[in-house]
């Protein structure tokens, strides 16, 4: 199966550590947005989209990208972020919708805290230190794994 993996990590390189998690198990390229052009996406019958969550979403770019896309329909995708505490089922929303009106099967969804110093937290030396660690990149392992029999993956 041909899969991409395609991220946004902006603010401290912490969704890029959990993208490269995923592309490793599955054995998918892994290119930033700004690397992948919209024709690209033919070539491949899975692919993944994440980043940090910014302002309660994924980052803009990303959110672009997928809208410029034409019908994706018979084609798989999965959802992955980095956040600094809000709740996935609704960082994940608007993503999500813009997958699923291309006509994409969403198969799975994985988030997990980032160090985020965002605004006033920066006072407080931010949040979540040291995260993602060593626990969120195997459960991000474990979420890739499980997509392999999701989508029946041959290798
Ligand atoms: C401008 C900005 C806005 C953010 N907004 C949110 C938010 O709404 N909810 C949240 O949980 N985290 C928020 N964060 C924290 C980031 O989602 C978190 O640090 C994430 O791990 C960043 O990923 P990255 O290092 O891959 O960019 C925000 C961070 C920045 C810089």
């Amino acid at each position: 199966m041909k899969v991409l993996v395609v991220y946004v990590s902006t603010h401290h390189g912490n969704t890029r550590k959990i993208a490269e998690v995923i592309a490793e198990v599955l054995q998918a390229p892994l290119k930033r947005v700004d690397e992948v052009s919209v024709g690209e996406v033919e070539d491949y019958e899975l692919m993944g989209f994440g980043s940090g969550i910014y302002g309660g979403r994924h980052h803009k770019g990303l959110l672009g990208f997928v809208e410029k896309l034409p019908s994706c329909f018979g084609k798989k995708a999965f959802i992955f972020s980095t956040k600094g505490g809000t709740p996935t089922f609704l960082n994940h929303w608007l993503l999500r919708k813009r997958l699923l009106s291309k006509g994409f099967e969403v198969l799975g969804e994985f988030s997990c805290k980032g160090f985020d110093t965002f605004g006033p937290l920066r006072f407080i030396r931010g949040l979540n230190k040291g995260r993602p660690n060593e626990r969120d990149l195997s459960n991000a392992r474990v979420f890739a794994e499980g997509l392999k029999s999701k989508a029946g993956f041959f290798g």
